[in-house]
């Protein structure tokens, strides 16, 4: 049986890219390498929608977001956590490990941030030296209003804003050098397209000022070491090649098909898969506040998520992942990142409405699919 990877990362990998990352091995203390290296710089930049230097980091998205505190920030800071989800959760635990003090807002699954409430939280709160935040909150597949939270930090020198971008970046935009964000993440297994290993990381002056103070230990991921190799084209330790190189040729097909419409791809996927699931009685979990990234679905009433995720593997091939702790059971989660098109997501929605029609879930079989494909034909 075929294989169909569609999780949210890691995501199918386009041929081109793999035959990019089959070439062979060259020194990365070459003329050559710089080369390439350079060239996914100012590639990324472009992604980044910014002037400042993008580094790429070998380490999967975690490493980025431990970076991104240990480097800017001291032993008994205070933050403040948005956490809407199992990564935003994830940016108290990195901050616990350092000793870094957070204000836990907590968001309910499926919602995104009031910035009316961050506003109240940073005025109770002057001491607060960062926002953690993430754009696309993977886990329950809202898009927070990262635009929005940056005019509350952007006009302010003590305070920065940490955006985890890790499934936002190459999806949708995350204007970075406009909205006046501090430090922005994206990850390669995701929008990327290609396997897990790299994460992207770019600071704004302000985020960079931040890291002239910070005492907090770190060595691999010292982002001034990261920095100034960087402006030298290199890395300070061994870069992984061969990604660099697969990252190059995803660069270049961004460029070749221009951002806007890679943007608009994730859109009209998102938008078909939804409106699809909706259309045979199976609810966006993140209504409202939907990232184009990944579509999240709420199981129907009685029905366990599990067992439609289970029935996908086992009679099609097709691995979604599920929901975690409190979500667990009662959503799928799909991507649209990644070498994903038009005919993953009907046959997704197809097998879905199989295995709901094995259960007796009383719905016009057929109609999901007429629903998606209509929107999709837009592409
Ligand atoms: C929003 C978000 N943040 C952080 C991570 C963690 O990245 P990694 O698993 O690459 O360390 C992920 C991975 O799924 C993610 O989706």
């Amino acid at each position: 049986m075929k294989n169909y990877v569609l999780t949210p990362g890691p995501v199918p990998v386009p041929e081109f890219v793999m035959l990019e990352m089959a070439k062979p091995i060259i020194h990365h203390r070459t003329a050559e390498f710089e080369e390439i290296f350079h060239k996914a710089g100012q590639g990324l930049k472009k992604v980044f929608m910014t002037n400042e230097e993008v580094m790429i980091l070998a380490t999967s998205g975690t490493g980025a977001m431990d970076a991104a505190i240990s480097n800017t920030l001291n032993r008994g800071d205070t933050t403040l956590v948005i956490n809407g989800g199992k990564f935003g959760e994830r940016w108290g635990k990195i901050c616990k490990a350092y000793g870094v003090n957070f204000i836990e807002h907590i968001v309910e699954w499926g919602k995104a941030v009031e910035v009316k409430e961050i506003e109240e939280i940073l005025l109770k709160n002057k001491n607060i030296k960062a926002i953690l935040v993430q754009a696309s909150e993977t886990s329950t597949g809202v898009e927070h209003p990262i635009k929005e939270i940056a005019k509350l930090t952007n006009n302010r020198d003590d305070i920065i804003l940490v955006v985890d971008g890790i499934t936002a970046v190459g999806a949708f935009p995350v204007e970075f050098d406009k909205w006046g964000i501090d430090i922005l993440i994206g990850g390669s297994q995701k929008a990327f397209m290609l396997p897990p290993g790299l994460a992207f990381i770019s600071l704004s002056k302000k985020a960079w000022e931040f890291t002239k103070n910070s005492n907090l230990p770190k060595f691999y991921l010292d982002l001034n070491q990261a920095y100034k190799n960087s402006l030298k084209n290199t890395s300070p330790w061994t870069p992984a090649v061969n990604m660099v190189m697969g990252l190059n040729a995803v660069l270049e097909y961004f460029d070749k098909q221009g951002l806007e419409n890679v943007f608009r791809r994730h859109t009209i996927l998102s938008k078909a898969t939804t409106q699809g699931f909706e259309s045979i009685g199976l609810e966006n979990f993140a209504k409202g506040c939907t990232s184009t990234a990944l579509s999240v679905i709420k199981s129907p009433e009685g029905i366990d998520a599990g067992d439609i995720i289970k029935g996908l593997k086992e009679k099609y091939g097709m691995i979604v992942a599920g929901g975690q702790d409190q979500a667990k059971g009662k959503i799928f989660r799909i991507t649209h990142m990644g070498y994903v098109d038009k005919s993953d997501m009907i046959s997704v929605i197809a097998g879905v409405e199989g295995i709901l029609n094995e259960m007796n879930y009383p719905f016009d079989a057929g109609t999901g699919v007429s629903t998606a494909s209509k929107i999709l034909d837009t592409m």
